[in-house]
């Protein structure tokens, strides 16, 4: 038993996909939800620069007293899961093995599609992922680095979207893949215009569901999840101005946010 909230983080308000799954799943859970929004978006920025991102967000939450975190973006799961895992002693999950397990299980054609920001696709994070699981799959892979820009601003829906969806999709289309990977944790509020696309029949596998299965399977199986019965406790922290936050985090998150707290990390762009 631990009653220590999970800590969640993103380079936004996307992984409060993320953190809305872990809600509805594991109810009972303490949750800090820190959004790097000033240094959003990540999707562009090098491996290297977001390593150090990773490395000082996972200081401040072991600050907080976590018990258990959650890279709650592909970008920097791509980049810096590994890396944290072998530096720091608390259990780091991040969202790609459990999207790319999913995946595998569900695929019938063995075509495989995978989405995301530049930084998640040129790390090839989902290839050997999806690999490890099914070294026979094929893996196709496109980049789509205005997608989360558009999420973040709460444009999900309409003409423009449904454009340049049309437009990234229409490779993996004619690759004939039968499930799709969204390779970045602002995708599932596209879901709807996604499948539209795509067809009926494809597969969508959205991380934010499959990571919080994969963190209520670690807590149970580590004898850590909470076990009193009072209602949790969810702080959320924005490192840049929070009326963004507050405007569209809750529609992120399927609940009300009522409070945001502002806490800078480093500077802004470093
Ligand atoms: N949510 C991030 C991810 O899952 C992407 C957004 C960004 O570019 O910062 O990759």
């Amino acid at each position: 038993m631990n009653d220590k909230p999970i800590g969640i983080f993103d380079s936004g308000i996307g992984g409060l996909t993320v953190a809305g799954e872990v809600m509805r799943q594991l109810p009972n859970e303490n949750i800090i939800y820190f959004g790097d929004t000033a240094r959003f978006p990540y999707g562009p920025r090098s491996a290297e620069e977001l390593k150090k991102f990773v490395f000082q967000i996972v200081e401040f939450l072991r600050g907080e007293e976590v018990k258990f975190i959650v890279i709650a973006c592909n970008s920097a799961s791509s980049a810096a899961l590994e890396v944290a895992q072998e530096h720091f002693y608390i259990p780091i999950i991040g969202v790609v093995e459990s999207g790319a397990r999913a995946a595998v299980q569900v695929t019938r054609n063995r075509r495989i599609g995978v989405i995301g920001t530049k930084a998640t696709i040129l790390s090839s994070a989902y290839v050997k992922a999806v690999h490890a699981f099914d070294a026979g799959v094929k893996v196709f892979q496109q980049v789509t680095p205005e997608l989360a820009d558009f999420v973040e601003k709460g444009e999900v829906v309409g003409k423009e979207i449904e454009r340049i969806i049309k437009g990234y999709l229409k490779t993996l289309i004619e690759d004939d893949i039968d499930t799709l990977i969204l390779g970045c944790t602002h995708y599932p509020l596209l879901s709807a215009t996604i499948q539209k696309i795509i067809g009926k029949e494809a597969v969508l596998i959205s991380s934010a569901e499959e990571a919080a299965k994969e963190v209520g399977e670690m807590l149970t199986r580590k004898g850590h999840k909470r076990k009193i019965n009072e209602a949790p406790n969810y702080r959320f922290i924005s490192s840049g101005d929070k009326s963004k936050f507050l405007e569209l985090g809750s529609r992120f998150l399927g609940r009300e946010i009522k409070n945001v707290e502002e806490i800078k990390l480093g500077q802004e762009g470093n």
